[in-house]
């Protein structure tokens, strides 16, 4: 009879905390995704940047981990703001909320190789570790067929609301959260 893998196990890398030198590789596969056409937001990607190098700094609040495949290569990345951004704070529930940033997975290592599972467990066990009673995450227009049902289909998550505007005209962003 077949079992279900279980997702960390069907990702057969390694999950770890990132370092400065993963900076490099983390860049083109956001630019892969944060694009409009063929024309990469250039500012998203710098933002998202960053938060990667922030992340480095002692006391920052962002924690950020990366996966890596069997062979050692970085093939993606998520992480952990302590904070919820402010327009995000309405949506919590419970006293002590964070939020999920900066997901991102390379297209040839994506949907159902179980590096983005893998990520999340990570970043889940880091909240809680850190004492936080709830994990929130937006995702704009951009992603609703790369990234919305990822999320529907994380055990726990619920789909709370949108943010009005929140990309630019018309351009709302959906919000999850997961009791933790
Ligand atoms: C969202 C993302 C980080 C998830 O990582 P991943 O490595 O693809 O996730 P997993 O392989 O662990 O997938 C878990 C489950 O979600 C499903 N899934 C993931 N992305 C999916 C998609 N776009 N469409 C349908 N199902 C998807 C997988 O098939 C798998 O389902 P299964 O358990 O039934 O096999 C990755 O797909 C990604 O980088 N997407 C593009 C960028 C993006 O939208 N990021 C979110 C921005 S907020």
């Amino acid at each position: 009879m077949e079992t279900a893998t279980k997702e960390s196990e069907r990702f057969k890398g390694n999950i770890r905390l990132l370092r400065k030198d993963d900076i490099p590789y983390l860049r083109p596969i956001s630019e892969f995704w944060l694009r409009d056409g063929n024309v990469v937001a250039d500012e998203e990607v710098d933002g998202d940047m960053a938060t990667c190098r922030r992340s480095l700094i002692p006391g920052s609040g962002k924690t950020m981990f990366v996966a890596e495949s069997p062979d050692g290569t970085v093939i993606g990345m998520m992480g952990l703001s302590d904070e919820p951004k402010d327009a995000l704070k309405p949506f919590a529930q419970l006293n002590n909320p964070c939020e999920i940033i900066v997901a991102y997975v390379h297209p040839d290592h994506m949907m159902g190789k179980g590096a983005g599972t893998a990520l999340m467990n990570k970043v889940l066990e880091s909240a809680r570790t850190k004492g936080k009673t709830e994990i929130l995450v937006e995702s704009g227009p951009r992603h609703i067929e790369t990234g919305y049902p990822f999320y529907d289909k994380q055990p726990g998550f619920e789909k709370v609301g949108k943010i009005p505007n929140f990309y630019g005209d018309g351009q709302n962003t959906q919000v999850w959260r997961k009791t933790l």
